[in-house]
């Protein structure tokens, strides 16, 4: 997935100014940045859901030229927050995730996807009725019922997710993260959306590091979880420590009080 030149205005504001971005199939791809930074305004802009001026390839086709059940067959979108303003039940919204001319077992997908994470058990209960991390699992097993072969006919797919992970208890969190790198391991691609970086240095193959609607820097964990990068980012001064098995990077907010020597 490549995007080149992106620019957005919305109302009255620049939010993004010419990002150029890409994202491998077979690796996890992390966007993190401040609030407002533009995160989700270049997810909406890639999966065409805002217009834009740029372009974005995925698989090397231009995105404007696809028809919407091309992109809904090639990728997956789990928005930041979803309103569902009718009562349906949890098996009726993962099953949006179908599409058309599926196999008997390929029918059973919504069942399994939801087991994947963590709620066997949820499809008759009613969506309004479960909690803010129950539906947000939901909503990813829709999209997981949507993209679930990584690979189709030699083409990768994409998992594309904007803070996946913002609602859930840790142990989830290693759930759905663990699912991201299933996912990538089996040849697709995903680009998520993330505020944690502990999280985004352990499972991230590439993290970008947004800031007021542009990219501040792009590349390897620890190449771009640096004190001067975050300082400068996020205007929190704050060490970072790598682990000595690995040299993954970590981040102690209790270390923004220590003295460093
Ligand atoms: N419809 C709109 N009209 C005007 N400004 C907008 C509109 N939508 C978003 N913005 C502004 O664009 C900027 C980027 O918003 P965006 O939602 O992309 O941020 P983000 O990086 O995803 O932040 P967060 O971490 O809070 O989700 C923000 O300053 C926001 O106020
Ligand atoms: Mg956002």
């Amino acid at each position: 997935m490549q995007a080149f030149d992106i620019e957005v205005v919305l109302g009255k504001s620049q939010v993004l100014n010419g990002v150029n971005f890409t994202a491998k199939p077979g690796e996890v791809t992390a966007i993190v940045g401040p609030n407002g930074s533009g995160k989700t305004t270049l997810l909406r802009a890639m999966t065409g859901e805002i217009p834009y001026s740029g372009k974005v390839l995925l698989n090397n086709k231009n995105v404007a030229g696809l028809k919407p059940w091309q992109l809904a067959a090639l990728r997956g979108v789990q928005p930041q927050s979803t309103t569902i303003a009718f009562p349906f039940t949890v098996l009726e919204i993962v099953r949006l995730g179908l599409t058309a001319g599926l196999s008997a077992a390929e029918k059973e997908l919504p069942l399994r996807a939801l087991e994947k994470v963590g709620l066997t058990g949820f499809g008759n209960r009613m969506y309004q009725d479960l909690s803010g991390g129950e539906q947000q699992r939901v909503q990813l097993a829709r999209v997981l019922t949507q993209i679930w072969r990584p690979v189709v006919d030699g083409a990768p797919r994409w998992l594309i997710l904007d803070e996946p992970v913002a609602s859930l208890d840790i142990g989830h969190q290693f759930t759905v993260m663990d699912l991201t790198r299933d996912f990538s391991a089996r040849g697709g691609g995903v680009v998520a959306v993330m505020h944690d970086l502990n999280l985004t240095a352990m499972f991230a193959d590439k993290v970008v590091l947004m800031d007021a609607g542009h990219i501040a820097a792009q590349g390897s964990p620890q190449s771009v979880l640096t004190d001067a990068n975050l300082a400068q980012t996020y205007g929190c001064p704050l060490p970072v420590c790598t682990t000595p098995h690995d040299g993954t990077p970590f981040l102690l907010p209790q270390a923004r009080h220590a003295r460093v020597t």
